[in-house]
C-alpha cells in the first residue's frame, strides 16, 4: 500500500514543524561594529536573541544597553528603550540613556565625603537648585568607559560579561574597583543583571543601571499614561539640591503614593507639592517596603494601550523614580524622533543618594565597600503584555 499525504495535511504538518522548530530557537548573539571613539577605539554592539525572538542590544560603551525588543499584548514586537543608534551619537552627549552607573548611582553633596578620615573631593557635574553635586559618577562616570566583553549562552539565556577595572584615583574615589556587571537576557523576557565588584581600598561603590523606557514604544510620546505601582511606603525627601534631609517621610496621603496603580500623569503637577517642585516632577528615591533581604518585586508598570507591563525585582534598599523631567527635545533617538518633556522614564535600584554624607547610617545603610568584601547586587527587568 502506497502512504501519501493529502495537502491539508501536509500543510498542517508543516506548520507544526515550524512551530516546533520557532520554539525551540535556541538564543544567540550578533555582534557589529557600533562605531569609533574619538580616540581611535572601535566599539561593538552585541544583539541577544531569546529562544521567543525578542531582543536587547547592549554595546561595550558605557555598558550601554541600546535597544529592548519585547513583544505586546498581540505578540507585535517593539523597542521600549530610548537610546541612539551609534556610538557617536552617545559621545556627543546624553542623559545616561541605558547606561551602567558608578562609582556611584544618584548624587553625592558638594562633590565631597569623609572616609576612615580622609576628605575626599570629586568632580560636581551636576547642579539643580543652581547647587553643586557629583551626579553618576562624575565627569567620566561608568556610562562613558570602554568594558571588556565576555558573551555566553545558555539553553535559557543570552548574556554578557562586563568587566572593568576603575583606578585608584579615577573621579576622586579611592582604591582600585574591579568591577563585573552581568546582563542575562532569559527565554522569559527577563533581564537580569548581576553587579560584582572587589575594590583594594575602602571606597563608596553604587552601581545602577539607567534605562529610560517607554512601554508603548521609544519615540511614542509620552510616558504619563503609564501606570506605576511601587512597593514603597516611603520616600528620602531632598532639599532644592535634591540631596535627601536624613528623613524617611511616608508617602501617604501624597502624590508620591504609588502603593496602588496609578497613572504617572495622574498628580505628577499636584500645585503646591515642595518635592513636586525640588525635582521638576518624579525624581525621587523611593524607599522599599522589604523586611526581608533577597530579591523584592519594587515596581510593576503598567502600559494600557499596548499591554506591555514591567516588573522590577530587586535586592537593593531603594529605587530612584525619573519621569523624564529634563527630557526637551535636544536627543534625536534612534528612529530620529527627538525625545521630549516626560517622553521617557527611569527606575533606577541603588542604596540610598549621598549616603557616604547621611548622619543616621540605620536610615541611610552603608554604601562602603572595604577590602576582602564582595559587592554583590542583582535586579531584575521583567516584560510580559496582559
Ligand atoms: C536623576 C535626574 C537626572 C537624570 C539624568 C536621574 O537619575 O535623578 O535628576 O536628571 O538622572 O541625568
Amino acid at each position: 500500500m502506497k502512504h501519501t499525504i493529502k495537502p491539508a495535511l501536509a500543510g498542517i504538518l508543516l506548520s507544526m514543524i515550524t512551530a516546533l522548530t520557532l520554539h525551540a530557537a535556541q538564543p544567540s548573539i550578533n555582534i557589529t561594529s557600533f562605531g569609533t571613539l574619538p580616540d581611535g577605539r572601535s566599539t561593538q554592539l552585541y544583539t541577544l536573541t531569546n529562544s521567543q525572538g525578542a531582543q536587547i542590544s547592549v554595546t561595550n560603551f558605557g555598558g550601554i544597553i541600546t535597544r529592548i525588543i519585547v513583544p505586546d499584548r498581540e505578540g507585535r514586537l517593539g523597542d521600549v528603550a530610548l537610546g541612539y543608534e551609534n556610538v557617536e551619537k552617545y559621545v556627543a552627549g546624553h542623559p545616561y540613556f541605558g547606561a551602567i552607573i558608578g562609582r556611584y548611582g544618584n548624587r553625592i553633596a558638594a562633590g565631597k565625603f569623609t572616609l576612615d578620615g580622609k576628605d575626599y573631593t570629586l568632580f560636581t557635574n551636576n547642579d539643580p537648585g543652581g547647587i553643586p553635586c557629583s551626579l553618576h559618577g562624575g565627569k567620566i562616570g561608568f556610562d562613558k568607559v570602554l568594558w571588556d566583553v565576555t558573551p555566553f549562552l545558555t539553553k535559557d539565556a543570552a548574556g554578557l560579561k562586563l568587566r572593568y577595572l576603575s583606578k585608584d584615583g579615577e573621579e576622586g574615589y579611592p582604591g582600585n574597583l574591579d568591577v563585573t556587571v552581568t546582563y542575562t537576557f532569559t527565554n522569559n523576557n527577563e533581564i537580569r543583571i548581576d553587579y560584582f565588584a572587589t575594590t583594594d581600598k575602602a571606597t563608596p561603590c553604587n552601581l545602577t543601571n539607567h534605562s529610560y523606557f517607554n512601554l508603548a514604544g521609544e519615540g511614542s510620546g509620552t510616558i504619563l499614561n503609564h501606570v506605576l505601582t511601587l512597593n514603597a511606603s516611603k520616600l528620602t525627601v531632598v532639599d532644592a539640591g535634591l540631596i535627601p534631609t536624613g528623613k524617611h517621610v511616608p508617602v501617604k496621603g501624597t502624590p508620591f503614593d504609588f502603593t496602588t496603580p496609578h497613572a504617572i500623569g495622574a498628580r505628577v503637577n499636584t500645585p503646591g507639592d515642595e518635592q513636586l517642585k525640588f525635582g521638576g516632577g518624579y525624581d525621587h528615591n523611593f524607599v522599599l517596603d522589604r523586611t526581608l533581604p533577597g530579591l523584592f518585586k519594587a515596581a510593576e508598570v503598567y502600559e494600557p494601550v499596548t499591554g506591555r507591563v514591567m516588573e522590577i525585582l530587586t535586592e537593593e534598599p531603594g529605587i530612584q523614580f525619573y519621569c523624564g523631567n529634563f527630557l526637551d527635545g535636544t536627543n534625536i533617538g534612534k528612529s530620529q524622533i527627538p525625545y521630549t518633556y516626560r517622553t521617557g522614564f527611569a527606575l533606577e535600584t541603588q542604596h540610598f543618594p549621598d549616603s557616604p554624607n547621611q548622619k543616621d547610617k540605620q536610615a541611610f545603610p552603608s554604601t562602603i565597600l572595604r577590602p576582602g568584601e564582595k559587592y554583590r547586587t542583582t535586579t531584575i527587568y521583567r516584560f510580559s503584555a496582559r
